[in-house]
C-alpha cells in the first residue's frame, strides 16, 4: 500500500522529500499497484501546452487495482455499502467478490452493446449501486465515462452528451430524494429529443420500477443487457495516460468545460491522498456523502477508497429526510468511522438544532472531513463539537475537479487543525501564492493567488474535445505555474486558508456556478435584454446567486417575471443554479470599454457599499445610484 503518514516529523521528511526528489517520491508510491508493464519515466511536463504526462510507458487497468487485486486477501470483505432513500429501508452491501462479479457482467453487458475502448459513455443516475458499478464498468473496458448530476436540465446533459459525442447513456427510471420522486428517463428523453445524434443506446435502470415511456430502438433495460453474463471480464490494458474519465465543471466563460483525467497518475494519487487524508485503517467504515456526480464521489466515494481495498458506504438520499438526524442515524447504524461532508450540509443540519445529533451514539468516528467550500468558523465548532464531541480531527480538504484529489489537508492526528484552515500541502504538493503579477510571494502571513508550481499525479490533463481552452484557463495567467482560480492566505506558520474564488464562479453549496453560465439561461427569457449574475454571502449556502436584469418591456407582475426567469434557468442548467435574487434594473454600470464592473454589483449584492469606490469613469454612473435604491438588501453606506 501506499504510503501512510503517522507524525509531524514523518510529514515534514516525506514532504522535503517530495519537493527534492519528486520522481523517486511518487515511483515509490506507483510501486505498491499491479501495473501490467512497469514505467519507463515517472514524469514529463510542460506547462506551457501543457503536456504532463505521469508512469509513462505503464500499462495497467484501474478496475483491477480497484477489485482484482484485493480478491485474495479481502475478497469477502465488503467494499461497498448502500443505504437507501428511505430510513426504512434495506442496506445493500457488496463484497469485493461480488461488486468484481457485477462489474464483470455490466462490462460484459457493455461489449455486447458495442461499446469499446475510448468511447464516451454519459451517466444520468441517482445514487444507486448501479452507479458505481457501471462506472467501474467502463474502466473495465476502457471506455470514458462521464457522469453528468442528475439535477442537471434535459438541455445541460445534451450539451454534455454532445460535447463529448457519446455513444451511450446510461440512466434510472425514476430517482427518490427525500419525498421527491424525479422522472430521470423522462429527462434523458427530453435531451435525446433535443438532438443527441451520437448516442445509439440508452441503457436504463430499473430503480423504482414506474412507468416510463420506451423507444424500443434506443432504449434498453439494465436488467435484461445483464441477463446471464458472465462474471469474468478480462481487463482492458490502458496506457498509463489513456483517458479514464470526463467530468464536466463551470469556469468563469462559455459553456462547462469536460476536464479529462488519466488511468495512472489518477490511481496513484487518489489512493495515496485517500490513506492519508482519512488514515483508513483494514477494518474501518468510511463514507463520503458526496454524489457521484461531482469530482467527491469519483476520488472519494469510488475509486481512492477501493483502491486502498475500503469499505465505502453509498447513500442514496439527502440529509434531511425523514429528518435532519439522518446523516447521524447512518453512521450509528453503520458504525462509520470516517465521515466526509460539505459545509453547506453542516449549516443546513446546524440550523436545524442539536437534538438531531444528540439522539446517536457517534462513539465509532475517527475522522471528519469537509470540501467544496470554505467553512466558517461556527459551523467548524459546531462540526468539532456536537458530532466530534471534541475528539474528531476535522480535515479541511481543499482542492478540485482538476486536480482530481486533495491538495491542501490536515492529516489527522498528525497536522494541527486550525479552524477554517486547509492547512498544509501533501507530500507531493508545491502550492505557491503569487500577485497579480505572477511574482511569488515568499514568506508568510501573506494573502495572494493560490498556484501549484510542480505537477501532481492526478491534474488535469486536457479539456476535452479543446486543449487550448485549458492551456488558456489554467497555464496561461502565470508562467509555469497551474492557476487555481482561488484566493489564499497563508498564516505566521505556513498554513493554508482558502478565501475562495477570484473569477466569475460562484459556490452555491459546494456545487461550481459560472456566472456567465446563468447570465445566458436569464437572457433566454423574451422580456430579457442583458444580465449580470453575482455571488453574495449566504447564510447556508456559502453563496448564493443574485441576478441583475435589464428588461425589454417594464415588469408589472414582479413575482409573476420572477418565476418565469427560474423556470427558464431550471431549464436550461437545472434548479441548482436558480437565483436566490432577482432585481429588475435600469442599466448595469460599464466601463467605457463596455465591460460590466462586477465589483460594484457585488458589493451592492452584498449589501455593503461603503467602499464601491470611484464611479465617475463609468459609462453610466448615474445606474448605480439606481441600482442602489432597488436593491434587494439592506445597504450599509
Ligand atoms: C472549488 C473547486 C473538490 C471537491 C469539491 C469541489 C472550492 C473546494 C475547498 C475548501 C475552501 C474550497 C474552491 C475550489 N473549494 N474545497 N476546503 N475550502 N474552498 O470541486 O466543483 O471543482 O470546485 O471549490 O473554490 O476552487 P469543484
Amino acid at each position: 500500500m501506499t504510503l501512510q503518514i503517522k507524525n509531524f516529523k514523518q510529514y515534514q521528511k516525506e514532504y522535503a522529500r517530495s519537493v527534492k526528489n519528486p520522481e523517486q517520491f511518487w515511483h515509490d508510491q506507483a510501486l505498491s499497484f499491479y501495473w501490467r508493464k512497469p514505467w519507463k519515466k515517472v514524469v514529463e511536463w510542460d506547462f506551457k501546452g501543457p503536456d504532463v504526462k505521469w508512469f509513462i510507458g505503464g500499462k495497467l487497468n484501474i478496475t483491477e487495482n480497484c477489485l482484482d487485486r484485493h480478491l485474495a486477501e479481502r475478497g469477502d470483505k465488503v467494499a461497498l455499502l448502500w443505504e437507501p432513500n428511505e430510513a426504512d429501508g434495506k442496506t445493500k452491501s457488496y463484497t469485493y467478490r461480488q461488486l468484481h462479479a457485477e462489474v464483470c457482467k455490466t462490462a460484459n453487458a457493455l461489449k455486447a452493446n458495442g461499446i469499446g475502448k475510448g468511447d464516451r459513455v454519459i451517466f444520468y443516475m441517482p445514487m444507486v449501486p448501479e452507479l458505481a458499478i457501471g462506472v467501474l464498468a467502463c474502466a473495465r473496458i476502457g471506455a470514458v465515462h462521464s457522469v453528468v448530476f442528475a439535477g442537471f436540465s434535459a438541455q445541460a446533459l445534451a450539451d454534455r452528451v454532445n460535447d463529448a459525442t457519446a455513444k451511450m447513456i446510461i440512466c434510472s427510471d425514476f430517482n427518490k430524494r427525500g419525498k421527491k420522486n424525479i422522472p430521470v428517463k423522462k429527462v434523458v428523453d427530453d435531451a435525446m429529443a433535443m438532438g443527441c445524434p451520437s448516442v445509439e443506446t440508452v441503457l436504463c435502470h430499473q430503480n423504482t420500477g414506474q412507468e416510463v415511456d420506451w423507444n424500443p430502438e434506443i432504449d434498453k433495460w439494465w436488467h435484461e443487457e445483464l441477463k446471464g453474463r458472465r462474471t469474468s471480464c478480462k481487463p482492458t490494458i490502458m496506457d498509463s495516460e489513456d483517458m479514464l474519465f470526463i467530468l464536466y465543471t463551470s469556469g468563469s466563460t462559455g459553456k462547462p468545460k469536460g476536464v479529462v483525467h488519466t488511468c495512472g497518475g489518477y490511481m496513484v494519487y487518489t489512493c495515496y491522498s485517500f490513506r492519508n487524508v482519512f488514515q483508513y485503517q483494514e477494518d474501518d467504515i468510511y463514507w463520503c456523502t458526496a454524489d457521484i456526480g461531482w469530482i467527491t464521489g469519483h476520488s472519494y466515494i469510488v475509486y481512492g477508497p477501493l483502491l486502498a481495498g475500503a469499505t465505502t458506504v453509498m447513500f442514496e438520499g439527502v440529509p434531511t429526510y425523514p429528518d435532519a438526524g439522518r446523516f447521524w442515524e447512518i453512521c450509528d447504524k453503520l458504525k462509520v468511522n470516517q465521515f466526509y461532508t460539505a459545509p453547506t450540509a453542516i449549516r443546513a443540519l446546524m440550523a436545524r438544532g442539536d437534538e438531531y445529533v444528540e439522539k446517536y451514539d457517534l462513539s465509532t468516528l475517527k475522522v471528519l472531513g469537509t470540501v467544496g467550500e470554505p467553512i466558517n468558523a461556527e459551523a467548524w465548532h459546531w462540526y468539532d463539537e456536537k458530532v466530534g464531541k471534541g475528539r474528531c480531527p476535522i480535515v479541511d480538504t481543499w482542492w478540485q475537479t482538476e486536480t482530481g484529489g486533495i491538495m491542501i489537508t490536515p492529516i489527522p492526528n498528525v497536522t494541527e487543525t486550525p479552524p477554517t484552515f486547509a492547512t498544509l500541502p501533501l507530500p507531493g504538493i508545491q502550492p505557491c501564492l503569487v500577485d497579480k503579477d505572477g511574482n511569488e510571494i515568499a514568506g508568510n502571513d501573506v494573502e495572494g493567488l493560490l498556484c501549484i508550481k510542480f505537477p501532481w499525479p492526478s491534474m488535469i490533463r486536457t479539456t476535452y474535445g479543446d486543449h487550448e481552452r485549458c492551456r488558456n484557463v489554467y497555464f496561461s495567467a502565470f508562467e509555469n505555474k497551474y492557476f487555481t482560480g482561488d484566493g489564499a492566505r497563508r498564516n505566521k506558520d505556513g498554513m493554508y486558508r482558502i478565501i475562495g474564488r477570484v473569477d466569475d464562479v460562484i459556490n452555491v453549496s459546494g456545487h461550481r456556478i459560472g456566472t456567465a453560465e446563468v447570465e445566458n439561461a436569464i437572457n433566454e427569457h423574451d422580456n430579457v435584454v442583458e444580465s449580470a449574475v453575482v455571488g453574495y454571502p449566504h447564510d447556508i449556502k456559502g453563496q448564493g446567486i443574485y441576478a441583475y436584469i435589464i428588461t425589454n418591456e417594464n415588469v408589472t407582475d414582479e413575482e409573476a417575471f420572477r418565476k418565469e426567469v427560474l423556470q427558464v434557468v431550471t431549464r436550461e442548467i437545472g434548479p441548482i443554479a436558480k437565483p436566490d435574487m432577482i432585481q429588475v434594473v435600469p442599466g448595469l454600470p460599464k466601463t467605457r470599454s463596455g465591460k460590466i464592473m462586477r465589483r460594484i454589483l457585488r458589493k451592492i449584492a452584498e449589501g455593503d457599499v461603503s467602499k464601491l469606490g470611484d464611479v465617475s469613469t463609468l459609462l453610466n454612473p448615474e445606474v448605480v445610484e439606481q441600482i442602489k435604491i432597488g436593491a434587494l438588501v439592506e445597504l450599509k453606506e
